[in-house]
């Protein structure tokens, strides 16, 4: 047998991205390539790539000087180009750094492995098309190797929302849910291999619909069909927009014991000044009361964010108004970012904040955020909770794994294996991570 040539992936942005990477990995495996950790031996590089700010659209480009000189050392390597920058660059790519072979857009990863042939044989190729079929089931079958306890599984995919400071409803395409009965069959194949936990993925996962045998699932109802395979331990979806949590979702995190008490919800602004010139289509208010609403069904959950600062024409008083919804909310944890201008969305066109008026408010923000973060946390100590513990820690006997709130959760050994599920009581609070002792 022919000796197995060596893949080498970078994955960058989001979780979506992970998965499409493991998936990718998989299918370039009927090509009989196996996964390697470092980019020096790699007979194929790809660099999996992410658009959502400037920094990270631009650091493929700085990546992608630095894979040269591999190239230059070895002419027969294969660089490819994923994701959401090759989307939204395409053939710009090659013509901005021409050693690269393959630029491959989010919505053609089925026809990578014929790609790849074509990329070996030395021509250049590229594919960004959107085509109707779902890509997932064009590509292989995963194969049954063992896999850890916790896994991504993309159930919905692309955004109509608009949003005006966003590129993802561009580089991911209009909204597609996949059917029900494929997510559940890949979730049981999941299971089969050693999987506990599933995080089901979506750009806007709470507007799914996917087809199910009697007509359209909501999100809810996959999750209470999940629910019912033996063996997976725990549920959790991401990412939420407001606008798409419904009634039987919000229930769901009443009544179904599997899915996880944590729920990442954006609102980017407090200001209902600055909501209307993102298109968010809802108000601070409304947020608010939605809230309340999930709070009240499940009073334990923890709330996680995503905030823009500095979006254009944003005064002090929106800002402040951000940190006032904040204080309302009181988040576990929070994703903040500078507003970043990205070139062919709405926003980028309009009068821009000081890049020094940024820094100070992102700085004021996260303050405040690791003052929330740090209290929630804190609020664990004495508490039982359950943990999937997934890795060895740094010290001998040591292991970690996420609580049912998502924090990480040192044990001291003897502590149990990976994939174990087990009561844990919290002792103390790190900046983190918690420490804590099995029951
Ligand atoms: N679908 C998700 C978010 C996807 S992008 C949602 O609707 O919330 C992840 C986060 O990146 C966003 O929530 C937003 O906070 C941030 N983001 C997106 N575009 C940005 C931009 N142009 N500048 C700065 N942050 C941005
Ligand atoms: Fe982007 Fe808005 Fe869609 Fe989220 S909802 S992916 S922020 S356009
Ligand atoms: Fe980035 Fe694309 Fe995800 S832009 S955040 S990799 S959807």
């Amino acid at each position: 047998m022919a000796e197995a040539r060596k893949l080498y992936i970078r994955t960058y942005g989001c979780q979506m991205n992970v998965y499409d990477s493991e998936r990718m990995a998989e299918a370039l495996g009927g090509n009989g390539y196996v996964e390697v950790s470092s980019p020096e031996e790699a007979d194929m590089i790809l660099l999996n790539t992410c658009h959502i700010r400037e920094k990270a659209a631009e650091k493929v480009y700085s990546e992608l000087g630095r894979m040269r000189e591999l190239k230059l050392a070895r002419p027969d390597l294969k660089i490819g180009v994923a994701g959401c920058v090759a989307q939204a660059e395409g053939a710009e790519i090659m013509r901005r750094q021409p050693m690269v072979d393959l630029v491959v857009g989010p919505q053609s990863y089925h026809r990578l492995p014929e790609m790849e042939r074509e990329a070996g044989q030395g021509a250049k190729v590229l594919d960004t098309d959107f085509p109707e079929e779902d890509k997932f089931e064009k590509l292989e079958a995963r194969p049954k190797a063992k896999r850890g306890p916790a896994a991504f599984l993309t159930v919905q995919e692309g955004c109509d929302k608009f949003c005006a400071f966003c590129v993802v409803p561009y580089t991911r395409g209009a909204e597609v849910s996949r059917p029900a009965s494929r997510i559940l069959d890949e979730a049981r194949d999941l299971v089969d291999r050693g999987v506990r936990e599933i995080t089901l993925l979506g750009q806007n996962v709470n507007a799914y619909h996917g087809a199910g045998p009697d007509g359209d699932w909501s999100l809810a109802r996959l999750i209470r069909e999940l629910a019912r395979i033996d063996g997976l331990a725990r549920i959790r979806f991401t990412t939420s927009h407001p606008n798409d949590m419904g009634d039987d979702l919000i229930a769901a995190h009443g009544e179904c014991d599997k899915l996880m008490p944590y729920l990442h919800l954006p609102v980017q602004s407090g200001s209902d000044r600055i909501l209307k010139r993102m298109n968010r289509q809802h108000t601070a208010e409304g947020y608010l009361r939605l809230v309340e609403r999930i709070r009240a069904a499940r009073p334990d959950i923890l709330l996680s964010g995503d905030f823009i600062v500095g979006f254009p024409e944003e005064t002090e008083a929106d800002f402040q108004a951000t940190l006032d919804l904040i204080e309302a909310v009181g988040y576990g944890s929070a994703f903040s970012f500078k507003y970043s201008t990205r070139p062919g969305t709405p926003a980028a066109e309009r009068p821009q904040v000081a890049e020094a008026e940024k820094d100070e408010r992102l700085q004021r923000l996260q303050a405040l955020i690791t003052r929330q973060q740090r209290a929630a946390q804190d609020g664990m100590v004495g508490r039982e909770v359950g943990v999937l513990f997934e890795k060895p820690g740094r010290m001998p006997g040591q292991m970690i794994g996420k609580s049912d709130y998502l924090h990480s959760v040192v044990v001291d050994g003897p502590a149990p294996e990976a994939g174990t599920l087990s009561r844990v009581r919290i002792l103390a609070s790190h900046p983190n991570s918690l420490l804590g002792e099995c029951i």
